[in-house]
This record gives structure tokens, sequence and C-alpha cells, in this order.
């Protein structure tokens, strides 16, 4: 008898239509205005500089703002739905939260966020031409059997990550590296990114 089996998997949640499209347009609007008085982009931390999103980071956390509450508390749901796969007993709370607005040439760099058990990006919008988010598959494999006829999801040495269309949400481990490339989008790819711990 032969079998073949997967260890160490890494687990993404993926949620479809999380938010109503009405909802989502009032959400839409409320960040195109936040980002027209936006100044920083990235805040100090991004090396992406003045080409990354433009986002409120480092300048107030969503997860703390009112008129967030509809997306914050829906993330909150389906991060605790996620950390009960887990098995795992406690309830997360949303420690940062912030919106990132992205049209061509920006980007981020590869990271992880720190201090966090898991993290949630929400996919407001994601026109024609804009970049997945890109996960780098942590195992360090010095000698993958290549070349292969097609990559599995045992020998691939990155996890692409297409969000299968607006208003979804994708919940990973915090310590996923990740990054997303610069696009070709002329209309904004906007999402909202949480920490929870
Ligand atoms: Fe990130």
């Amino acid at each position: 008898m032969e079998t073949l089996q997967t260890a160490f998997p890494i687990p993404f949640y993926l949620v479809g239509d999380v938010i109503s499209e009405s909802e989502n347009n009032v959400l839409v609007d409320k960040i195109l205005s936040l980002s027209e008085t936006q100044t920083k982009r990235g805040g100090t931390a991004w090396f992406s500089g003045k080409n990354s999103p433009k986002t409120n980071f480092e300048v107030f956390g969503l997860h703390e703002h009112k008129e967030f509450n509809l997306i914050t508390e829906k993330v909150t749901y389906y991060v605790n739905n996620f950390a009960k796969k887990h098995n795992s007993l406690r309830t997360f709370e949303a420690t940062e939260g912030w919106y990132n607005v992205y049209t061509k040439e920006n980007y981020q760099e590869f990271h992880i966020h720190p201090l966090s058990v898991f993290s949630a990006v929400y996919y407001a919008t994601f026109p024609k031409g804009s970049s997945p988010t890109i996960f780098q598959n942590p195992v360090i494999d010095m000698f993958p059997p290549f070349p292969c006829t097609t990559p599995t999801d045992f020998t691939r040495d990155k996890l692409l990550m297409y969000p299968p269309g607006d208003r979804t949400l994708v919940i990973f481990r915090s310590f996923l590296h990740h990054m997303v490339p610069s696009g070709t989008n002329e209309s904004p790819r906007i999402t909202l990114a949480y920490n929870f711990a």
C-alpha cells in the first residue's frame, strides 16, 4: 500500500461576499475620501517609500474608527472562525487596521506582520491590471525535485493568492512573508489590512 501524506500545511481562510455591494460602495467612497487628504505613503516603516500605496498606516487605527465598525466586525468574526479551525480556545481582537489604495507603480515589498497571530486582507476593489498578494512558502527547501511538469502545492516555491473577486477576505498566519508587486491598474486597488492578537 502506498500513501501520499502532506505535513506542515499552511492554512489560508478565504471568504467571499463579506459585505454587500452597496455596503462595499460606501466603504470604498469613505476610503477614497480619506486618502485624498492622506499625505503619508507607507508611514516610515515601508521600503517601498514614495511608491507605497496611500494608507493610514501609522496615522490612525481603522479598527478603532467607528465608521469602519461593520467591516471590522465581519473580519473579526471570520478571524475567530479561522482560529476555531485551529482548535484555539482564545478570542482574537483586532490590534491594528489600515487601508491601502494602490494605483499602478505602487507596490509593497516582502514583509511579515510582527506581534500578531492572524492577519487579514479584505479586497474592496480589484480592478483590471491589479496585482495579487504573493505569499512565500515558509518551507526552506535547498534541493527541490525540479524540473517538474507542473508545480504542485508541495513543489512550488511561491504560492500566488489571486483574490477570487471584489469583497473577498483572505486570512493568514502573520508570520507568512507576503508582498504586492506593482500592477497596471489605472483605477485604485483598495484593500483593508488587519492584525489580530
Ligand atoms: Fe502585509
